[in-house]
């Protein structure tokens, strides 16, 4: 530990860029602590956190009342494997099931492995309920979708980085652009075997693209229709995020499947999960899908708690409120601006667009800076900055936000 004390951030970074695999390309900022919407390097210097692990601590970090949950869980019972019954999987199932209103719940541990688990429940649904002849079904996607970074997920992806040399890429997707009803229409209509149709209500990582009012309502009217399963990924737009506990709750629609993770846990430990009604979750068997890790007791806990802690604090509702007021300001600002061009976003997801080329490196220029003045945030798509601060920010601090914002892009005004 003596030799962990004195870490800095440049010995950080050195051990990470040689003994790691080099995946990632983060912002050179090394931290070590985390508490409500802020965070601490190793030298000490505090941060507004404007990433929230891409959504994943909703409920702000290290979250007592969760990690209260993962600690007293931890004491008793951490892992069981699904070789046997825990006393907390049952529970968790039935409080989420209920939650979200659905019959059952398949629970994992990553976003990933959520979207894995809801496109072979799709498939299979496909063979045994709907009647497709097998290894036909195919799912429909959309144009820069992001759904995690598995073999088979990265094949329906449009990112080169994502894709490149990682094939032979697994069939069966179909992809045409978002935001787009006619298009879905006609895929549903011309294309034969057609089992799901899986979309993002808002897509995050291509960096925050709000469909038209109405996309989701009219897509789920298709897909049943069609008798094609609407399947949500709500990894990054669920549990509060975007104003509402989900976001196709802004148009009132239930997808046919239903993919959390994320802040499912508050960012506190590892919990995904799918959701739907019996005639679909039935589908799978014993033996037919799992993972040592999925469902176990400090998972349990811990989803329950974080559920708890959303509804409790009202979060979406803090959401709604704080993200009108953080586009307004930003409206406000964007007015004489010449670097931003655009705000967009809903409840607390929002982005920036910057006013120049995706290749430029403009808007990691702007992240720099903003980290300088104390706010972490991270570019997506080259020329977009994604923003998306715990939901339990008081009014008072998302100003503090704003002010930090409007004065760091001020500076790089032409
Ligand atoms: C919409 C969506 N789906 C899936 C994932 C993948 O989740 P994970 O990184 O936990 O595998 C993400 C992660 O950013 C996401 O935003």
């Amino acid at each position: 530990m003596a030799v962990m004390e004195k870490l800095t951030s440049q010995d950080a970074i050195a051990l990470e860029n040689q003994y790691g695999a080099h995946n990632y390309h983060p912002l050179p900022v090394v931290l070590s602590r985390g508490e409500g919407v802020f965070m601490w390097d190793v030298e000490g210097k505090k941060y507004y956190d404007f990433l929230s692990a891409y959504s994943a601590v909703n409920q702000g970090h290290c979250n007592p009342r969760i990690v209260g949950a993962m600690v007293e869980q931890a004491k008793k019972l951490t892992l069981t494997s699904r070789a046997f019954y825990n006393d907390m999987l049952g529970v968790f199932e039935k409080y989420a099931s209920e939650y979200f209103g659905f019959d059952k719940l398949l629970p994992m541990n990553t976003g990933a492995e959520g979207v894995e688990t809801a496109i072979k429940i799709c498939r299979k649904w496909a063979y045994e309920k709907k009647g497709i002849p097998e290894h036909e079904a195919k799912i429909i996607v959309c144009e820069n979708n992001f759904h995690g970074r598995t073999t088979t997920i990265i094949s329906f992806s449009n990112d080169e980085d994502a894709r490149k040399n990682f094939g032979p890429y697994t069939p069966g997707f179909i992809k045409i652009p978002y935001n787009d009803i006619e298009a879905l229409k006609t895929a549903l209509k011309s294309e034969k075997n057609i089992a799901g149709f899986l979309v993002e209500p808002i897509q995050g990582e291509a960096g925050v693209n709000v469909p038209d009012e109405g996309f989701l309502t009219k897509a789920k009217e298709a897909c049943t229709a069609h008798e094609v399963l609407f399947i949500a990924d709500e990894i990054q737009t669920g549990i509060a995020r975007t104003g509402k506990l989900l976001a196709v709750d802004h148009e009132n629609v239930k997808p046919d499947m239903l993919i959390l993770g994320k802040a499912l846990s508050g960012g506190v430990y590892p919990v995904s999960a799918v959701l739907a009604d019996d005639d679909i979750m039935n589908v799978i068997k014993p033996g037919q899908h799992g993972s040592t890790f999925g469902g176990n007791p400090v998972a349990a806990a811990v989803a329950m708690e974080a559920l708890e802690v959303v509804k409790d604090e009202n979060l979406a509702e803090r959401a709604e409120t704080l993200g009108q007021l953080f586009r307004e300001e930003l409206n406000n600002y964007i007015e004489n601006s010449t670097i931003v061009k655009l705000v967009r976003g809903k409840g607390l997801l929002n982005a920036i667009i910057i006013n120049d080329s995706p290749e430029s490196s403009t808007a990691w220029d702007i992240c720099m800076a903003l980290k300088e003045n104390g706010l972490l945030a991270k570019p997506t798509h080259g020329n977009i900055i994604r923003f998306a601060p715990p939901l339990v920010m008081t009014r008072d601090q998302l100003l503090d936000c704003v002010n930090i914002i409007t004065k760091t892009l001020k500076t790089f005004e032409k």
